[in-house]
């Protein structure tokens, strides 16, 4: 297990890395770190890794048991799902439930045959966007010609550290083509990992707007950019454009099957879904638990995500608002290794879209990656799900990122896999 070394320090990084929210700490004694720091998920939202099955794990605060209700939601087949003879899913959807796409949510025995997970494509361009709405859609029920069909196109290259050790870099180039078989351009979009976003839809707004350095008066070469006011932050889609799970979850319901909810649709239009299934929906994400920490005895990988400066973004620990708020998602110290800021990933993974200029994404969140990459190896890493490894996605990492990404490729080879092994034990 872990060292009182390794906690001491980690305890370090995290008061030098968040710095004045280091007094949201205080009165936590190191015994009480260690323990959490083994909990990245709280108190209650972290599960046993040697069985893969995210949540609910806090039945007991769930009277109704709206997880329960939640979690049939979100496997339901809404295609196979009637109102009349009549399909709610489509006439349009790219897939027909949540769990098609979000498959890391499947039990450990279902893992392993689980498919790639698909990925969506965006239209690129104004008038395609206002011709289409958001996203391109593949499938339609009825005789109907889909809205596109999506084709996408793998190019790769070599990578060469100064080592001399060669790695292949994948790039997913998607195009579309409508119903005349013109060319619509995309931008690719992959399905992230759901776990632990109740917990971070909780985090104390001052602790972001601590993060959040547009102009980088703190001269360290990061700006990472907070989108929202001081209440409602967007920390949702690869590039901040949701507040709420409850909002993300209607859109995904619109978006990606067709089901309509009294969130988006106007006037005079039907619920397909019941505004309670959509609460028992919502809370049955928001109390998806987090993978448990694994074991690392070396020390080694921990102090290089330090001095590489991946810790400038991947920000160890949060804390989620504790005041008013009796779930047991509140109050909790958590750690996701993101600050949940926009920044400028550099010209190799730019593509517009949102709010968010081009270059701009969302730390990624690195809790739960390395049980990904065991038990999901054919997902991927980044927002098109280029990266098949761990690895790979630091090295298409540029912009405010290139330095640390230098100082990694710099390191010998059993630093860098020292690093590496530490990002899996997360
Ligand atoms: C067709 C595939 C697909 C389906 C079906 C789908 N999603 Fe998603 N989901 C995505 C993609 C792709 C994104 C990222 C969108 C973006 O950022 O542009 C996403 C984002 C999300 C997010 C935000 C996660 C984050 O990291 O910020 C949540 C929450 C979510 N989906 C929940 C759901 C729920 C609940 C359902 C069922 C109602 C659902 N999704 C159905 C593909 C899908
Ligand atoms: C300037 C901020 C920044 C720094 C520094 C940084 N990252 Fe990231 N990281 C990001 C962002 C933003 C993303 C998401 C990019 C995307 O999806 O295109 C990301 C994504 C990742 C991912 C993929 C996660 C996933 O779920 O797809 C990994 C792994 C990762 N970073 C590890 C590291 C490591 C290790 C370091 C240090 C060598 C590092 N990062 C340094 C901002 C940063």
């Amino acid at each position: 297990m872990f060292s009182n070394r390794v906690v001491v320090v980690t305890f370090l990084a995290l008061v030098t890395c968040i710095g004045g929210s280091a007094v949201a700490l205080q009165g936590v004694g190191n015994d009480e770190i260690v323990k959490q720091l083994l909990r990245p998920g709280g108190q209650y939202l972290t599960f046993d890794t040697n069985r893969y099955e995210s949540g609910p794990l806090v039945e007991a605060f769930d009277p109704e048991q709206r997880f329960a209700a939640g979690k049939a939601v979100f496997y339901r087949d809404w295609l196979t799902t009637t109102s009349g003879d009549v399909p709610l899913a489509g006439p349009d959807y790219d897939a027909t439930s949540c769990a098609a796409c979000h498959v890391e949510t499947a039990a450990a025995e279902d893992l392993s045959t689980a498919s790639f997970t698909p990925l969506i494509a965006k239209p690129a361009t104004r008038a395609h966007l206002e011709r289409f709405g958001p996203q391109l859609t593949t499938n339609r029920h009825g005789a109907a010609e889909p809205e596109a069909s999506i084709e996408v196109l793998r190019v790769s290259w070599p990578f060469v550290y100064p080592d001399g050790q060669q790695r292949t870099l994948v790039r997913p180039v998607g195009r579309a083509f409508d119903r005349d078989g013109e060319t619509v351009p995309v931008r690719l979009r992959a399905a992230p990992l759901l776990f632990g976003w109740g917990l971070l839809e909780r985090v104390d707004p001052e602790m972001l707007a601590f993060f959040h350095d547009p102009d980088d008066r703190d001269g360290n070469g990061i700006s990472g950019r907070l989108v929202g006011d001081g209440e409602h932050f967007a920390f949702l889609g690869w590039k901040n454009s949701h507040t709420s799970l409850r909002s993300q979850i209607a859109a995904a319901l619109a978006n990606d099957m067709g089901v309509t909810s009294r969130h988006n649709c106007g006037a005079g239009c039907s619920d397909e879904i019941e505004p309670a299934e959509l609460d028992a929906l919502t809370e049955y994400v928001r109390h998806l638990g987090v993978p448990d920490r694994r074991p690392l005895d070396e020390l080694a990988g921990q102090h290089l995500f330090g001095t590489t400066g991946c810790v400038d973004c991947h920000v160890t620990v949060l804390r989620t608002r504790a005041a008013g708020d009796d779930s047991p998602l509140a109050g909790q110290l958590v750690w996701p290794y993101s600050d949940l800021m926009l920044h400028d990933m550099g010209p190799a993974l730019a593509e517009p879209g949102g709010a968010a200029d081009a270059s701009e994404w969302r730390t990624a969140p690195l809790w739960g990656l390395g049980v990904v990459e065991t038990h999901l190896p054919q997902r991927g890493f980044l927002h098109d799900g280029r990266a098949r490894t761990i690895e790979e996605a630091i090295l298409w990492h540029g912009g405010e990122a290139e330095p640390a990404k230098r100082r990694f490729v710099a390191l010998t080879a059993s630093e860098r896999e020292a690093l590496l092994a530490y990002v899996r034990s997360l």
